[in-house]
C-alpha cells in the first residue's frame, strides 16, 4: 500500500500531465471483442494445456447439459450423448407487411452444423466465447473450408426445416462423420437465461428447446436439446419489416441417441 502510494506520487506528475485517452471499453466495437474474447482463452487454454500430462479426454458420458437447461424436461432414461455441435444460421421469419403491429411469425431456420463434442466436453466455457466469435464471420466464410471460422471444428451436418413444425437435423451430410438423421418436433422450451449473448443487432437470444424425434430418424437418434443461443430473436413487430427476414444466430445442439 506503502510503495503504490509512493509510486503514484512519483509518477503523478507526469500521470496526471497525460493526454485522456478514451475509455477502452467504449471504442472497441462488439465484433473484434467478441474475436479477441475467443483468441485469448483459447490461448490460455493452449498454456494450461501444456502442463497436462496428456491431451484431455473427449468423454461425452461424462458431461451434461448445461445447469440452465434444468428448466426443460431431461434427456429420457436410456439414452447416451452422441454429438454436440455447434449451429451457425439464420432464423427466417415472416411479416404481416400490411400491418404494423403484427408480430413476426417463425418460420424455420436454417444452419449449418460444427463437430463440438470434444471442446464443450473439455472446455465449455471455451465452445461459448467460439460461438460468440463465430457470430461475427459470414457463414460462407465456412463453407469453403467447412470448417467454423475462427477455429478448425469440422463440418457435422446441416439443420433446416421440413415442414413448419418439423425441424430436420442431416448428421450424415458430409464425409467425415455419418450420425444419423432426425426429423423432430418441440416438446419443450424456455426463455434464454437473463444475459445470454445477444446477436448481431443487438437482439436476444432464442428460446432453448427440447425436441423428440418423429418417425424417420436413423442412428438411435431420439433427443435434441438446443441450448447456450445466441441472438437470432425477431424484432418485438413487423413495423419496417419486410414480408420474410432472416435473423443471424448460433447455438450448441446436444444430440441424444439409444
Ligand atoms: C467429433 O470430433 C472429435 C475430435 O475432435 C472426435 O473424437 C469425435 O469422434 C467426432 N465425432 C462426433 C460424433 O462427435
Ligand atoms: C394486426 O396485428 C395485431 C397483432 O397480431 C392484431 O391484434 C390485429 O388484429 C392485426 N390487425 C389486422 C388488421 O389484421
Ligand atoms: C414432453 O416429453 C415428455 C416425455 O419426455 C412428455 O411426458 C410430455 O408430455 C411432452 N410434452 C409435450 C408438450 O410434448
Ligand atoms: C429462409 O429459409 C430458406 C430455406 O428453408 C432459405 O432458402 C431462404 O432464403 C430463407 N430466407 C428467407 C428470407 O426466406
Amino acid at each position: 500500500m506503502k510503495f503504490s502510494l509512493l509510486l503514484l506520487s512519483a509518477l503523478g506528475a507526469s500521470v496526471w500531465a497525460a493526454p485522456a485517452f478514451p475509455k477502452v471499453e467504449a471504442v472497441v466495437p462488439e465484433n473484434i471483442r467478441a474475436i479477441s474474447d475467443y483468441m485469448n482463452m483459447l490461448a490460455s487454454k493452449v498454456q494450461e494445456s501444456r502442463g497436462l500430462a496428456s491431451p484431455p479426454v473427449c468423454d461425452l458420458s461424462k458431461v451434461s447439459l448445461p445447469e440452465a437447461a434444468a428448466g426443460l424436461p431431461p434427456p429420457s432414461p436410456g439414452l447416451v450423448l452422441k454429438h454436440i455441435a455447434i449451429g451457425r444460421g439464420t432464423q427466417n421469419y415472416t411479416c404481416d407487411v400490411s400491418n404494423a403491429t403484427a408480430v413476426p411469425q417463425a418460420v424455420g431456420a436454417v444452419a449449418t452444423l460444427y463437430n463440438a463434442s470434444c471442446i464443450v466436453a473439455t472446455n465449455p466455457d471455451l465452445a461459448g466465447t467460439l460461438a460468440k466469435a463465430a457470430m461475427h464471420f459470414n457463414p460462407s466464410e465456412n463453407a469453403v473450408t467447412q470448417q467454423l471460422v475462427p477455429s478448425n471444428l469440422g463440418a457435422s451436418g446441416v439443420h433446416y426445416f421440413k415442414d413448419a413444425t418439423t425441424a430436420f437435423f442431416n448428421l450424415d451430410a458430409f464425409p467425415t462423420w455419418k450420425i444419423g438423421e432426425i426429423p423432430c418436433g418441440k416438446n419443450a422450451s424456455i426463455p434464454a437465461p437473463v444475459g445470454a449473448p445477444k446477436g448481431l443487432n443487438n437482439e436476444p437470444a432464442v428460446a432453448w428447446l427440447k425436441l423428440l424425434a418423429k418417425s424417420g430418424a436413423t442412428g438411435g437418434l431420439e433427443e435434441v436439446y438446443r441450448v447456450e443461443t445466441i441472438g437470432g430473436s425477431p424484432p418485438a413487430s413487423c413495423r419496417g419489416m419486410p414480408a420474410q427476414f432472416e435473423v443471424q444466430y448460433a447455438t450448441e445442439y446436444w444430440f441424444y441417441a439409444k
